[in-house]
């Protein structure tokens, strides 16, 4: 008697699982834990491969004469001549905001650099400006274009960031419109506070100041709403994040730690924006307080790498925001991965540096500037950026009992994702066992 499931996805000419597998060393590589070192080359791959769903989650997994031999289903995908991989994860998104700032891409051009910009009033403030005076409505249509990209371009699951509110009022604002596209939109968002983004102007001159508003008002205000939502009806609860912008002219390392001491005791995860145009020592700092991961590193000076790769904090590059900023410089992801740290990508999405919504862009950027191979960008936008969300155990990887979030790519194999770039690949998304993008030229 074969088992009867609701979608079975066969055929594929690559099946890329990022499951468990035994490599050559004889050491077992566990997808309950993030991929490191040559193991990020490791995607779990099976030809002719075929998945089966129920009920949105995967139920087997192997060639297609495994899977058809025991289980059948009403709707079938035939992926012939196709890869099939797990949805990507963007573990680090300003997805809401409010307005754009196009006038300072052309400013950039003409010489003028992104903290001067934020020094004169502009940058973030900008954004924030805009961003309060949206409705929480606007602010929501506006953001919900830029999901329906995300999920068309095959990202699943994205961290989302407050911190164009800058105020009580206007972060529960950004965090609850969060909260209604994750309830709304089939992309899962998992939320992240970022008060400390920036000095709003009413502080200047007094970021101690700010600070203590955002330790004493916003963290625990924030907190209360952010842990009912994760605990209300989506069952099991979702992970909730604090994250600071540690950096010269906005916040220095000891304002950061006593931000993020602060949200550790009030339960939230802890992410850090790290080292993006000057070293400040923020990676360092993430590895102390037990970060879920440390964003950016773009001059990250080499002891602080050998912390970062000795730890479980996450090292998640951004290779869309030197490239949006037109800078040359990039993560040194190959001096991460070879001291053995665990390596993730993201878009950064943000009006600012980079108005990116697909990680297909930010695969070809690594593969290029970090030196990435495409096996290592994809284990990066896959099961490393799902373990970046705390979400390893869920998402990430096609294996029995996790999320049945699938894209069917047309492509040949797996080395497209990077080679051919600027155009979608992704054919069909399929999130919780559901189609739910079809790209209507393939
Ligand atoms: O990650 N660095 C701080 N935050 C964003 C930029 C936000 C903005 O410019 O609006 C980033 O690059
Ligand atoms: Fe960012």
């Amino acid at each position: 008697m074969k088992q009867k499931v609701d979608l079975i996805v066969h055929s594929a000419r690559q099946l890329l699982t990022l499951g468990e597998v035994e490599v050559p060393s004889a050491l077992s590589i566990s997808p309950s834990c993030p991929r490191r070192g040559e193991a990020m080359n490791e995607l779990g791959l099976i030809e002719d491969g075929a998945v089966a769903v129920s009920r949105g989650l995967v139920t087997l997994v192997g060639t297609t004469e495994e899977v058809l031999a025991q289980t059948e289903a009403e709707e079938m995908i035939d992926a012939s001549n196709r890869v099939v991989m797990p949805g990507f994860v963007d573990p680090h998104t300003h997805l809401v905001f409010a307005g754009s700032r196009e006038d300072e891409f052309e400013s950039r051009l003409r010489g003028t650099t992104y903290m001067e910009i934020m020094a004169a009033g502009g940058g973030i403030m900008s954004t924030v400006r805009a961003t309060r005076v949206a409705t929480l409505p606007q602010l929501i249509a506006q953001s919900r274009g830029r999901l329906d990209r995300m999920l068309a371009h095959g990202t699943t699951t994205a961290e989302a960031k407050s911190g164009y509110g800058l105020n009580v009022d206007d972060e529960l604002k950004m965090l609850e419109a969060i909260r209604q596209l994750d309830a709304t939109h089939p992309v899962d968002l998992v939320p992240t506070f970022l008060g400390a983004h920036a000095v709003p102007v009413e502080f200047k001159g007094r970021a101690d100041e700010y600070v203590e508003v955002v330790i004493n008002e916003m963290l625990p205000l924030t907190e209360r709403e952010l842990r009912e939502n994760a605990s209300g009806a989506s069952a099991p609860s979702v992970p909730f994040f604090c994250d600071v912008f540690c950096e010269e002219g906005v916040f220095s390392v000891s304002q950061s730690r006593r931000i993020l001491e602060r949200a550790r005791e009030l339960g939230f995860g802890l992410k850090v924006h790290a080292d993006e145009f000057e070293p400040l020592g923020g990676t360092s700092l993430a590895v102390e307080l037990g970060a879920v991961s440390a964003d950016h590193l773009v001059c990250t000076p080499v002891d602080e790498i050998e912390a970062l790769a000795g730890s479980d904090t996450i090292a998640v590059s951004l290779p869309g925001t030197p490239f949006g900023l037109g800078h040359h410089e990039y993560t040194p992801a190959r001096q991460i991965i070879e001291a053995g740290g665990a390596l993730a990508l993201a878009t950064d999405l943000n009006p600012g540096t980079c108005y990116c919504e697909s990680m297909q862009i930010i695969i070809a950027l690594a593969c290029r500037y970090m030196r990435l191979t495409p096996a290592e960008a994809i284990a990066a936008t896959t099961l490393n950026a799902a373990h970046a969300l705390g979400l390893g155990d869920r998402v990430g990887s096609l294996e029995t009992g996790k999320k049945a979030d699938i894209l069917v790519l047309d492509i040949p194999n797996y080395r497209h994702l990077g080679y051919h770039f600027g155009v979608n690949l992704v054919e069909r998304v399929i999130k919780s066992g559901q189609v739910l993008y079809r790209n209507s030229g393939k």
